[in-house]
């Protein structure tokens, strides 16, 4: 259903540890970008704390874009699972949303540059790969990309096209929103080149602390789309594969995940909505993925994408 891009600005920490938590609590099968281009392998070393060794990523679709390979069944090829036995959490089944990660459907990484530099080049794959990364929508793989921090020359502009949903995650307090509202403007432009309704919002970490939603959606020209509160034990978890806290299913920041995954589908789905595109939306978030989407299989290859337009779960702790 979704192609959803989040980045920041300096002093507004949290795009990692919000993409992480977001593609660990979706409700569909989904695949977490990691495209910082200050390649930190972020998630590699955070989320999956060093224990998926892999060259895979974003440098080797690079060098299948080079050698004109079809970018799809690429993409698929060079992910690897994002849940891990160690990281999942028993199942409780009285747990507010269900208990997130252990699973459902399947959620998958498609790691980041190993080199600044490799980011640095790769302007001319961004067109290939943004269509691709939307076309798994045909297979029922939502799309979360994390493209870091945002620079001075602004984001690809190829995602900003293509996204359903554009997100500057910001803290509510003055020295976030300083910078956050210089690139609000740059992004709004992105945005007005992409024509069509803008795609932006903003989710905000911290409310209240001191700024609130109208306020900053004032400040920032962009809608708040949603809250996350600071949740230090909680976040560890998601931004450094931190062991996870007593009732961590339970904590602020994994309840207010759920409540953000809401609050993201429904800005997407209103805004599908008035641009006439209801169709492609599709049936309302089921965990498995329905019957109908099996018309995509034809063109996937790939095991992962077989396995998931199948409702099969391929999370299972299996890093290979
Ligand atoms: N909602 C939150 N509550 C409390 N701490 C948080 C929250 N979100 C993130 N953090 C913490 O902030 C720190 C930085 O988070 P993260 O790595 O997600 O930031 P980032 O914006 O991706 O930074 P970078 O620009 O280095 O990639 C981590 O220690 C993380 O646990
Ligand atoms: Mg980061």
């Amino acid at each position: 259903m979704a192609l959803i891009v989040l980045t920041s600005v300096s002093g507004s920490p949290g795009v990692t540890t919000t993409s992480v938590g977001l593609a660990l609590t979706w409700r569909r099968a989904t695949l977490l970008v990691d495209a910082d281009p200050a390649a930190h392998q972020a998630v590699l070393a955070g989320y999956l704390a060093g224990q998926v060794a892999t060259a895979k990523g974003l440098q080797r679709v690079a060098e299948a874009h080079r050698d004109r390979r079809p970018l799809l069944e690429v993409v698929s090829d060079e992910t690897v699972p994002l849940t891990a036995a160690d990281h999942e959490c028993a199942v409780q089944d009285d747990s507010p949303g269900g208990p997130i990660a252990d699973r459902g459907p399947g959620r998958r990484l498609l790691p980041g540059f190993a080199r600044p530099a490799n980011a640095g080049l790769f302007g001319p794959v961004w067109p290939e790969l943004a269509d691709a990364l939307m076309r798994l929508e045909g297979a029922g793989i939502d799309v979360i990309v994390d493209v870091g921090r945002m620079e001075r020359q602004g984001l690809p502009q190829p995602l900003v096209d293509r996204a359903d949903l554009v997100l500057l995650v910001t803290h509510s307090n003055l020295r976030s929103l300083a910078p956050a509202r210089t690139y609000a403007g740059l992004l709004r432009e992105q945005s007005r080149l992409a024509g069509g309704e803008l795609n932006l919002g903003v989710v905000v970490v911290g409310d209240q602390l001191p700024y609130g939603r109208r306020e900053i959606s004032r400040l920032l020209e962009l809608p708040v789309v949603s809250v996350l509160p600071v949740d230090a034990a909680a976040a560890a978890v998601f931004s450094d594969g931190a062991p996870r806290p007593r009732r961590f299913d339970r904590s602020p920041l994994v309840r207010g995940l759920h409540h953000a995954v809401d609050d993201l589908t429904g800005q997407i789905r209103r805004r599908r909505s008035r641009l006439g595109l209801e169709d492609e939306v599709g049936p309302p978030m089921p965990s498995t993925i329905s019957a109908q989407d099996r018309s995509a299989v034809p063109l996937m290859t790939n095991a992962w994408l077989r396995s998931t337009v199948d409702g099969g779960n391929v999370d299972g702790g299996n890093h290979g």
